[in-house]
């Protein structure tokens, strides 16, 4: 079997299933890992992929951390057997203690390895994964005054993943915007936000300065509205509730009207492989879908601009 791996997957807790029917020749099924036997592809709900793994036979602990360190410095375990030797081959390693992450944050440009025991004396491991975090998981200093929810965390890690923010003065629109974790993130960067929602915002976020809310439905939002007032949108943010046909039509005509450079939305799957219309979302140019950590049954959408960067 070891010799036939050529890649291997990280599901997200709980989100096996939408992975599996995204992959071809699965080989074996560890807890969260799916083994294949064909070469990498960008499968959309991993956490974590594991880009040509190599089978590392070992003989012993230090053996197993020499052989690792040989490759690169930074390490990860993934640890679903023997927990015991694997903890100490850990240990061994001189790896980057994962840190918490304070947002705004910029991404560590070391790789990240990820490696796991398949039995006593054979390792398998990464050098070349996907995710800069350590098993897809980032870890932020949390809030837990300023916002209303939970839910700025998936902002806050789609932003590090960006490797931008919004900016002072640049202007942005947040549909499905209440109660306002994702307006709370947006106007901490220094940026106006215009929420929209059916329901209103949290009071103390519809307080905050530089945020402002329009009670409406959602889809009734067009760029005209911006085009007639010679307003551009520097970032369009949607975490609305919808079927992702509703959210792929909606979003092409925002996209199509040229008003706006950064999109970054949320794609509601409930758990739904769905690969008909993820593909459509991630055919249209310049776009990458993604399962952040913090998405549920969800997949986020990115389409950005980066050429006036640096
Ligand atoms: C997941 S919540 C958004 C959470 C928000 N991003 C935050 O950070 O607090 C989804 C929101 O979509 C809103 N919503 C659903 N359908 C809508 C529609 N047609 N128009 C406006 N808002 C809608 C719901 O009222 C709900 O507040």
């Amino acid at each position: 079997m070891t010799a036939e791996i050529q890649s291997a997957y990280l599901a997200p807790e709980g989100l096996n299933e939408p992975l599996l029917k995204e992959i071809e020749g699965v080989i074996a099924v560890q807890d969260r890992l799916i083994l294949s036997s064909q070469p990498f592809i960008n499968a959309y709900w991993a956490q974590n992929i594991w880009k040509n793994p190599k089978i590392i036979p070992i003989d012993s602990i230090n053996d197993a951390a020499k052989k690792l360190e040989s490759n690169q410095r930074n390490w990860c375990l993934y640890s679903f057997k023997l927990h015991r030797r694997a903890k100490l081959i850990e240990e061994k390693l001189n790896s980057r203690k994962p840190k918490l992450l304070t947002f705004p944050a910029s991404l560590s440009g070391d790789p990240l390895g990820s490696w796991c025991l398949l039995d006593e004396n054979t390792i398998l491991a990464s050098a070349d994964c996907t995710s800069p975090f350590p098993n897809g998981k980032p870890s932020f200093i949390e809030d837990k005054n300023g916002p209303p929810n939970r839910a700025y965390l998936k902002l806050y890690e789609a932003l590090t993943l960006a490797e931008k923010t919004p900016k002072t003065r640049e202007f942005c629109i947040d549909i499905g915007g209440s109660p306002g974790g994702w307006a709370w993130v947006i106007q901490k960067c220094g940026a106006e936000v215009l929420s929209i929602d059916r329901s209103p915002l949290d009071e103390k976020i519809s307080k905050l300065k530089g945020v402002s809310f329009k009670k409406r439905d959602a889809f009734s939002l067009l760029p005209e509205e911006f085009e007639k007032e010679g307003r551009s949108v520097d970032w369009f943010f949607s975490d609305v509730i919808c079927y992702p046909e509703k959210l792929y039509d909606w979003l092409l005509v925002w996209i199509n009207s040229g008003i706006c450079k950064n999109f970054i939305c949320t794609i509601k799957l409930k758990s739904e492989s769905r690969q008909d219309i993820i593909k459509k979302f991630s055919a249209i140019p310049n776009s990458k879908v993604v399962h952040l950590f913090h998405n549920k049954n969800e997949l986020t959408y990115f389409n950005l601009d980066h050429t006036q960067e640096k």
